[in-house]
C-alpha cells in the first residue's frame, strides 16, 4: 500500500484512502465510496484486521506444533512486518485522514496510535527471545500481543463504525 502510494504521488493519496477534493477534503459521495455501508478507509483497515488475525492464527500454530525453529521465525517475521506495516499506515495515513474530518475523534484515536509502540516493543521482544532460542520466552510475549491486539482492533473497529453512521446521518 505505501509502496503504491509512493509510486503514484501523494495528488492521488486522498483517491486511495476514499477522500476527494470538493471545495477541500471532503468524504467521496456514498455511490463512490460506501460499498455495504462500509467505507474504503473502514474497509481496508477491517480487512486487514482479518488478515492480521490470520497471521496471528499461523504464528500461534507453530508455537502449538512445537514446529522447527525456521517455521516459527518465518511466521513471526511475517506477522511482525504486516503488523508494522498496518501500525504505519494508521499513524501516518489512515487516522490523520479521519482526524481532518471529525477532529473530535482525535484525541481517543491518539491513544490508540500510541498503543502501537507498545505493540512494535512487545515485538521485538518476541524477536530477541527466538534469537536466544528461547520459544517458551517468545510464545509467553506472543500470547499476550495477541489479547491486546484483538482488544485494540475491536476499539477502531467501534470508532470507524461510529464514523461511518455519523457520516451516513451528515449525508
Ligand atoms: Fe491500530
Ligand atoms: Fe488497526
Amino acid at each position: 500500500m505505501l509502496g503504491r502510494i509512493r509510486d503514484r504521488g501523494l495528488a492521488d493519496l486522498p483517491t486511495l484512502i476514499g477522500w476527494s477534493y470538493r471545495g477541500g477534503l471532503r468524504w467521496r459521495s456514498s455511490s463512490e465510496v460506501v460499498r455495504g455501508g462500509r467505507n474504503l478507509t473502514s474497509e481496508r483497515v477491517v480487512k486487514e484486521h482479518r488478515h492480521l488475525e490470520d497471521l496471528f492464527e499461523a504464528l500461534s500454530r507453530t508455537f502449538v506444533a512445537e514446529a522447527s525453529d525456521e517455521n516459527v521465525w518465518e511466521a513471526f517475521e511475517e506477522l511482525s512486518n504486516e503488523l508494522h506495516a498496518h501500525f504505519d499506515q494508521e499513524d501516518q495515513l489512515y487516522f490523520p485522514a479521519i482526524w481532518a474530518l471529525k477532529p473530535e475523534l482525535k484525541e481517543p484515536m491518539e491513544e490508540l496510535a500510541r498503543r502501537h509502540d507498545m505493540f512494535r516493543d512487545q515485538l521485538r521482544r518476541i524477536g530477541d527471545h527466538l534469537g536466544h532460542g528461547d520459544l517458551e520466552g517468545a510464545a509467553g510475549v506472543f500470547h499476550t500481543v495477541d489479547r491486546l491486539f484483538r482488544v485494540h482492533e475491536q476499539l477502531e473497529e467501534q470508532i470507524l463504525e461510529r464514523l461511518e453512521s455519523e457520516l451516513e446521518l451528515e449525508e
